[in-house]
């Protein structure tokens, strides 16, 4: 199957506050820095990378079922979903290439809750605690994987 060159990267609730939001655990960076991060080193790898974030749970699942067909592989971070919605993670199940998440921050190491990943279990791959470079990290990660099952 030939690949597209186009990937998925979507960010969950809040993400939009990168850059002020509990920098202890996200960092400086702002959503626009991560953006230009991404986009720069998609086209330095050869791709473009589409990007969505939202507050709202059902537009992330229309997001994801949305990059069938017109992505080959998906880099999302749900944030505070990630714990709870069992919606996206059957969004992420139902995708029909590779689905890395990404965690900025140590999800393990802070409150119990957080413990409890259950969209991770529709992930090919997971990174957390990498800081907002975990996104470029995911992106290799992405496209070996995609590799493996595609090319
Ligand atoms: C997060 C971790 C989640 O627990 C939290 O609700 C977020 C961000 C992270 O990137 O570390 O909003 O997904």
């Amino acid at each position: 199957m030939k690949l597209s060159r186009t990937i998925t990267v979507i960010n969950g609730p809040n993400l939009s506050q990168l850059g002020n939001r509990e920098t202890e655990h996200y960092g400086t960076t702002t959503q626009d820095e991560l953006l230009e991060m991404i986009k720069e080193k998609a086209s330095k790898d050869g791709f473009t990378a589409d990007y969505i974030q939202s507050d709202i749970e059902g537009e992330l699942v229309s997001a994801i079922n949305s990059a069938s067909g017109t992505s080959f592989g998906i880099v999302i971070n749900p944030a505070a979903y990630s714990h709870y919605s069992i919606a996206i993670m059957d969004a992420m199940a139902a995708f029909d290439g590779p689905v890395v998440e990404v965690h900025i921050s140590r999800v393990f190491s802070r409150d119990s809750f957080r413990n409890n990943l259950v969209t991770a279990q529709a992930a090919d791959a997971f990174i957390a605690g990498a800081g907002v470079r975990g996104y470029l990290h995911a992106m290799n990660i992405l496209y070996e994987l995609a590799e493996k099952t595609e090319v």
